[in-house]
């Protein structure tokens, strides 16, 4: 996997995972996003970074936060953004994924944020893609959400900048959240070693030593004292049958509710990748509170995107890319 997204000279090519992803460059990433971050109260500046350049949004799953990040990302980049229309393409007519990446390069596609509902999509597509072309996951089944991760690293250290000592519990549907494995390894990545994961058995990782995280079905020992506490929709969409006989059970014993948050240090930061399921895995008074991070989240999810894309597209055009923070 690194192989495709780290070319021979230890540069970005694709960005497909944060598993294995060096420390330099998610700190690269991450800096470059911080130039990327609108000051309070003044409009976003468009920068020419990726001016003639083409960027594709092909989302073979739903999407509300990442596509529309990546739009606006692409274009306060400069770039011509394309937003295809999975449900309504060819794809209906039987035409196979491959063929749609090759029809929409020939029209001179130089980037594509990809969402695909299968463990891998990325990497396929990033193993036939011409080699001018870029393939940013933007989420593949369990797999991986790697902006998703960087964004919530980038938003935890504008907060709480020493990752060394930081306490994070990731509470919910863990097993099945491509969130939960990206962010747990850039979290690992830049020094964290304290990460709880907490939720019912059948959604705990199901080997988390490999993780490098621990794991519970104990609410309040894996929210003790934590800096950090996300919490995680149940994936239905990725669980044959029922995911869950009684709501009101779960969310009493695993919701972010004010009982459970009470465990935690008490300036925790509170954070969900989103969509939220309100009384479920998390109550509407936590997600809009005053701890909460999670429109946070939403709003770096730009400046992280424009700072991946940046740095790809600069990798491949000598002295074009971003400014180094
Ligand atoms: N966090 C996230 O991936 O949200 P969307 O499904 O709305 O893009």
């Amino acid at each position: 996997m690194t192989d495709l997204q780290i070319d021979a000279h230890g540069r970005l090519r694709h960005l497909l995972t944060t598993e294995g992803l060096p420390r330099a460059l998610i700190q690269r990433i991450l800096d470059t996003a911080e130039t990327f971050v609108p000051e309070a109260g003044v409009p976003p500046k468009k920068v020419p970074l990726l001016r003639g350049k083409t960027v594709f949004n092909l989302f073979f799953e739903n999407s509300t936060r990442t596509r529309t990040t990546f739009e606006l990302a692409a274009k306060r980049l400069s770039a011509d953004v394309i937003n295809m229309d999975v449900a309504h393409s060819s794809k209906s007519k039987g035409e196979d994924d491959l063929d749609t990446l090759y029809t929409l390069q020939a029209m001179g596609a130089d980037i594509f944020a990809i969402r695909h509902p299968e463990n891998g999509a990325a990497a396929r597509f990033a193993a036939h893609a011409a080699p001018h072309v870029a393939i940013v996951n933007a989420g593949d089944g369990s797999h991986a959400h790697p902006t998703q991760g960087l964004l919530d690293v980038f938003t935890i250290r504008r907060h709480r900048p020493d990752f060394d000592a930081l306490r994070v519990a990731i509470v919910g549907d863990v097993r099945h959240s491509r969130v939960a494995h990206s962010t747990i390894h850039a979290l690992r990545t830049l020094g964290t070693r304290d990460i709880r994961v907490v939720g019912p058995r059948h959604f705990l990782p199901a080997d988390p030593a490999a993780l490098g995280v621990s794991a519970t079905t104990d609410t309040a020992a894996g929210l003790n004292g934590a800096d950090v506490v996300m919490g995680l929709r149940i994936q239905r969409e990725r669980i044959e049958g029922d995911a869950l006989a009684d709501v009101a059970d779960y969310h009493s014993q695993f919701g972010l509710h004010a009982a459970n948050l009470a465990h935690a240090s008490a300036t925790a930061l509170v954070m969900h990748p989103g969509p939220i399921n309100r009384g479920v895995e998390i109550n509407a008074d936590i997600a809009y509170g005053q701890q909460s991070v999670i429109l946070e989240q939403v709003r770096n999810g730009i400046a992280v995107r424009m700072a991946v894309m940046a740095i790809i597209a600069g990798n491949r055009a000598p002295g074009g890319g971003p400014p180094s923070a």
